[in-house]
C-alpha cells in the first residue's frame, strides 16, 4: 500500500515521478504527492485525491529539478488530506521523506521528540520519522545515510523510504524492511520506486533491496547496500528485467480491468508454457521436481492465502484432494498467523500471492518457516518478498495485474496449482497413463474455452444492465464451483458496491433462503459435471421463491434453461478445470455492472492493490 517513485540524473525529475506514481497508483489512490530539488530549493505538492489532481495542482510550483521524489499514498495513519499526504518536511525544511508501511511506535517517538521542541503539522507516523533522522543528524553530527540508519534501528514497523537532504543534492538515501523498493540503474541516472514499473522504459537493470537493507544511491557513484542493523556491506544482485512497457499500459482497452479479463487465454497458456508438455505426458516444474519428496510424503498442505488467492485456494483443496489425495488446509493468512496453529516438519505450505508482497501472507510464511514446514510460494510478481522467502516456487507468468480487482491472477493461480496438483498425482500412482493425459490434453485447450467464453461479453452486458441497480446479490455454487461463487461475489461487492455473497447451494435452505424474493438476483453456477441435478433442485427453490436467476451454464445445456431468467453458456470440460471458465462471465459481469454504476473500476473506492500493512 502507497507507492513512491524517486529519481535522481541530468533529466527532468517531474515527468518521471508523476508518470510513475500514475504507474503506481493501483498501491493506493486516495493522495498524492511531489518534492522537487532544483539544487538551491525545494518545491513541495501535494494533495488529497489522484494523481491528476497532483498534476493540476503542481502547477503552482517551479517543477525544475533533477532530483525528486513522489508518494501515492493508501491512508493508515491520518485521514486522506493535504496535509497528511506525502512527502514530509523535517523541521529544519531540510529533509524531505516518501514512506511506505506504518511505524508502528510513532507515538512515543513523537513524545520523545515534542519534548525536544519538534513539532508537527500532520497527524503521520512519517513525519516523525523523518524528524527523528533529523534530530540524530543533530545529535551525532553525521551524515544523512548514518543519520537513516540509526534512526531505523529506533524504530518498530515496515517500511520503504526514499529521504533527500537540501544539503546533499547528490544523493537520496533508501531503506526497505517489509514493503518493496526496487532500484532502477541507467547511465549516471537512478530510479527508485515500489515496483519496477516507473522506470521500464529507462532501464532494464534493477536492484530489490531485501528487508533489512538501505542504500545511499549517489550520482557518480556505484551503489553499496548495508544492513541496516549492523551496517555490513551486502553486495547488489543487479536483475534484468523482462517486463515491457506494452504489458503495463492499457492497450485500447477503457480500463485495466478489461484489458486483463481479456489476457486470460495469452496468460493461462505463459503460465504452462514450458512446464505442460503434453505430447511427452510429462508436467516439468523445477520447484516441485527438486522437491518432490517433500510434497509426496508431507502430512498434509497448508495453503494460505488472502482475498482472491485465497479463493484459488480453495479450488486447489478440491483438486490436490480429488486429484493427489493428500489432505489439504486453506487458511486466511491473517487467522493463520495469530492461532498457534499446530505445525510440524511433515507440513508443507503454500503460500499463494499474485504480489507477492501481502503483508499477512509473509508473516504465515515466516512462522510456518520457523516451526520447520516447507514453504513453496506461488506468486505473480517476480522478485517479490514472499517469492523470495519460500524454499522453492512457481511463478504464474501472468504479467503485471494493474486493476486492483484480480482477475488473470485468479485464473493462472489455479492453473499453476492443477500442474501440482496433476504431477503429484501422478507421483503417487493415483493416475493411470490415460487419465493423465486427458488431464494434460484439456488443460491445453483452456485457453480457447476461456477465448470462447469470453464471447459472452455482449449477452453479459445485457444481464449487467437488468441487475445493476440491485442492492444485493447471491452466489451459489457447488464442489470445485463454490470459490467461483465466492470469487464472484467479491468481484460484485469490491468494484461496484453491491452488497454480494457467496454460498455452497445446498447451504441456502440452512439460513440464506430467507433472504429470496422477487428483489433478489442470484447467480448460480449450474455446469453440466458439477453436481449438476442437486444444483437443478436448488435452483428450483429459488424459482418458487420468485428469486431471479442468472446461471452459468455448459454450452447446449436445456434443463436449467428452461427454469432460469437468464443463461450464460461456457464450454464442456473436465470438472476440475471448470473454475478456469465459470470465473470468466461473472469477471465481466461485475466489470460492467461497475462501469454502469459509474465507479472506478481499476482503482475501487479504499482499497490497494498491494497490502503490505496487517
Ligand atoms: C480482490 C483482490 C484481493 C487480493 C488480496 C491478496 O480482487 O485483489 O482480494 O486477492 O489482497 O493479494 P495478493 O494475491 O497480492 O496476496
Amino acid at each position: 500500500m502507497c507507492g513512491i517513485v524517486g529519481y535522481i540524473g541530468h533529466r527532468d525529475a517531474f515527468p518521471i515521478v508523476i508518470k510513475g506514481l500514475q504507474r503506481l497508483e493501483y498501491r493506493g489512490y486516495d493522495s498524492a504527492g511531489i518534492a522537487l530539488f532544483d539544487g538551491n530549493n525545494i518545491n513541495l505538492s501535494k494533495t488529497k485525491g489522484k494523481v491528476e489532481d497532483l498534476k493540476d495542482k503542481s502547477k503552482e510550483i517551479s517543477l525544475a529539478g533533477t532530483l525528486g521524489i513522489g508518494h501515492t499514498r493508501w491512508a493508515t495513519h491520518g485521514v486522506p488530506n493535504d496535509v497528511n499526504s506525502h512527502p514530509h518536511y523535517s523541521n529544519s525544511g531540510d529533509l524531505v521523506i516518501i514512506h511506505n508501511g506504518i511505524i508502528e511506535n510513532y507515538e512515543s517517538i513523537k513524545k520523545a521528540l515534542q519534548n525536544r521542541d519538534y513539532t508537527f503539522k500532520s497527524d503521520t507516523d512519517t513525519e516523525v520519522l523523518v524528524n527523528l533522522i533529523e534530530e540524530v543528524q543533530k545529535t551525532e553530527g553525521v551524515k544523512l545515510g548514518k543519520a537513516v540508519q540509526i534512526a531505523l534501528n529506533q524504530v518498530v514497523g515496515a517500511y520503504a523510504i526514499a529521504v533527500f537532504d537540501k544539503k546533499k543534492p547528490d544523493e537520496i538515501v533508501v531503506a526497505k524492511l517489509g514493503s518493496p523498493l526496487a532500484i532502477g540503474v541507467g547511465e549516471d541516472e537512478f530510479f527508485i520506486a515500489s515496483d519496477a514499473s516507473p522506470f521500464i522504459e529507462f532501464t532494464n537493470n534493477a536492484i530489490y533491496l531485501e528487508d533489512e537493507e538501505m542504500a545511499i544511491v549517489r550520482l557518480g557513484k556505484e551503489i553499496k547496500l548495508r544492513k541496516i542493523k549492523n551496517d555490513a556491506v551486502a553486495y547488489p544482485n543487479i536483475l534484468e528485467l523482462q517486463m515491457n512497457l506494452e504489458e503495463i499500459e492499457k492497450g485500447g482497452y477503457d480500463h485495466f480491468m478489461l484489458k486483463e479479463i481479456y489476457e486470460q487465454p495469452r496468460a493461462i497458456m505463459d503460465t504452462y508454457r514450458g512446464r505442460l508438455l503434453a505430447d511427452q505426458g510429462i508436467i516439468r516444474m523445477a520447484g516441485i521436481d527438486q522437491n518432490i519428496e517433500k510434497f509426496v510424503n508431507a502430512n498434509r498442505i497448508i495453503i494460505v492465502a488472502c482475498g482472491t488467492s485465497w479463493h484459488a485456494g480453495l479450488v486447489a483443496e478440491y483438486i490436490f484432494e480429488d486429484l493427489a489425495r493428500i489432505p489439504v488446509e486453506v487458511e486466511y493468512a491473517s487467522e493463520f498467523r495469530y492461532r498457534n496453529p499446530v505445525i510440524t516438519d511433515k507440513d508443507v505450505l503454500i503460500a499463494i500471492s499474485q504480489s507477492g508482497e501481502t503483508a499477512d501472507t509473509l508473516a504465515a510464511i515466516k512462522l510456518a518457516k520457523e516451526k520447520g514446514a516447507f514453504v513453496f510460494g506461488v506468486c505473480n510478481v517476480v522478485g517479490s518478498s514472499i517469492a523470495r522467502e519460500s524454499d522453492a516456487g512457481a511463478y504464474t507468468h501472468a504479467g503485471p495485474e494493474i486493476g486492483v480487482a484480480s482477475t488473470k491472477a485468479f485464473t493462472t493461480q489455479i492453473t499453476v496449482l492443477t500442474l501440482i496438483a496433476l504431477k503429484l498425482a501422478k507421483e503417487k500412482g493415483e493416475f493411470s497413463g490415460s487419465k493423465f493425459h486427458e488431464y494434460l490434453t484439456e488443460l491445453e485447450t483452456i485457453p480457447a474455452k476461456v477465448e470462447k467464453a469470453l464471447k459472452s461479453n455482449d449477452l453479459v452486458e445485457t444481464v449487467a444492465e437488468v441487475y445493476k441497480d440491485s442492492t444485493n446479490c447471491l452466489y451459489l455454487g457447488r464442489g470445485y464451483n463454490f470459490p467461483v461463487a465466492l470469487e464472484g461475489a467479491l468481484k460484485l461487492k469490491e468494484i461496484s458496491y453491491i452488497h454480494a455473497e457467496g454460498y455452497p447451494a445446498a447451504e441456502m435452505k440452512h439460513g440464506p433462503i430467507a433472504l429470496i424474493d422477487e428483489q433478489m438476483p442470484v447467480f448460480v453456477i449450474a455446469t453440466k459435471k458439477g453436481h449438476y441435478e442437486k444444483v437443478v433442485s436448488n435452483i428450483q427453490e429459488i424459482k418458487s421463491r420468485k428469486g431471479k436467476i442468472i446461471a452459468i451454464v455448459t454450452e447446449g445445456d436445456v434443463q436449467v434453461k428452461e427454469l432460469a431468467d437468464h443463461v450464460i453458456e461456457i464450454p464442456e470440460t473436465l470438472e476440475s478445470l471448470t473454475p478456469l471458465l465459470t470465473t470468466i462471465p461473472l469477471q465481466l459481469l461485475s466489470y460492467h455492472i461497475a462501469v454502469m454504476r459509474n465507479c472506478n473500476v481499476d482503482q475501487p473506492r479504499n482499497l490497494a492493490k498491494s497490502v503490505t500493512v496487517e
